[in-house]
């Protein structure tokens, strides 16, 4: 990001990731926009003063449009609530609403793939087969939601980064994460990160440019995984 464009916008801002992310962005000096479900603005009081807090959900393309104007950097919270693809309209109203040249990062998980090399684990294809049709079935997630809203952002020309972290747990901060491009990669085999570091990453990549066109998947620095890679290198 430029430094003339020191304002972000915080899409999913409420969220338990959104709130690690506002905390981190202010810490760093930037000028914070939020935008999170009417029903949620409260959730965002410890911040209240501090930040600007745009109210709606965040597939409004009228809400999106409003809250990005003017901003450098835009953080997505990718969550597939529903089966009315919220992700998807999510991602494209960031995609068709930020600013030209504007550093957009959207989170998601390691279920996601670029390019189809990424390797999983029995474990994981087990849970993307049982919990993918039982969401789809009771209408409270649809995980192909998210997998549609990230083809569109890695089609897209924009500026954008895909952070996919992997399992996660609360915590205090162990630093920033490591990353490498492929599920499956010995470095992520732990596949564990804090919470509040999946938020740090988000916010670093910001500035980050190596970063742009990469889709990330991240695993805590102080893994067991994490060190023995460092211990090798
Ligand atoms: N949970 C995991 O273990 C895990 C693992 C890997 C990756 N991720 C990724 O991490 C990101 C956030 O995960 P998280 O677990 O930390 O969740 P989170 O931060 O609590 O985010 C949940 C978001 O979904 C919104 N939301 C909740 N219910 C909703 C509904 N019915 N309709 C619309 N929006 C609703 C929340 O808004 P309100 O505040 O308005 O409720 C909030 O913005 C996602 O991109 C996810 O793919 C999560």
């Amino acid at each position: 990001m430029s430094d003339g464009a020191k304002r972000v916008c915080i899409v999913g801002a409420s969220g338990k990731l959104g709130r690690y992310m506002v905390r981190h962005a202010l810490d760093r000096g930037y000028e914070v926009v939020g935008v999170c479900r009417e029903q949620s603005v409260g959730k965002l009081d410890a911040f209240a003063g501090r930040m600007t807090i745009v109210p709606g959900v965040t597939n409004d393309p009228e809400v999106i449009r409003k809250a990005v104007a003017g901003c450098g950097g835009v953080l997505v919270v990718l969550v597939p609530w529903g089966v009315q693809a919220y992700s998807t309209g999510t991602a494209q109203a960031v995609l068709d609403h930020a600013e030209p040249g504007a550093r957009l990062v959207f989170s998601c998980g390691w279920h996601i793939t670029r390019d189809g090399k990424d390797v999983y684990s029995w474990k994981l294809k087990a849970q993307a087969k049982i919990f993918g049709p039982l969401a789809r079935l009771f209408r409270f997630a649809d995980l192909d939601d998210q997998v549609e809203a990230c083809r569109r952002v890695f089609a897209s020309d924009a500026r954008w980064t895909v952070v996919r972290g992997s399992d996660l747990e609360e915590g205090e901060s162990q630093g920033l994460p490591v990353w490498s491009r492929h599920v499956g990669d010995a470095i992520l085999e732990s596949n564990k990160t804090r919470r509040v570091d999946f938020a740090l990453f988000m916010v670093e990549a910001l500035e980050h440019d190596e970063l742009v066109h990469e889709a990330p998947a991240i695993v805590g620095c102080q893994t067991p995984s994490a060190l023995a890679h460092a211990a090798d290198g």
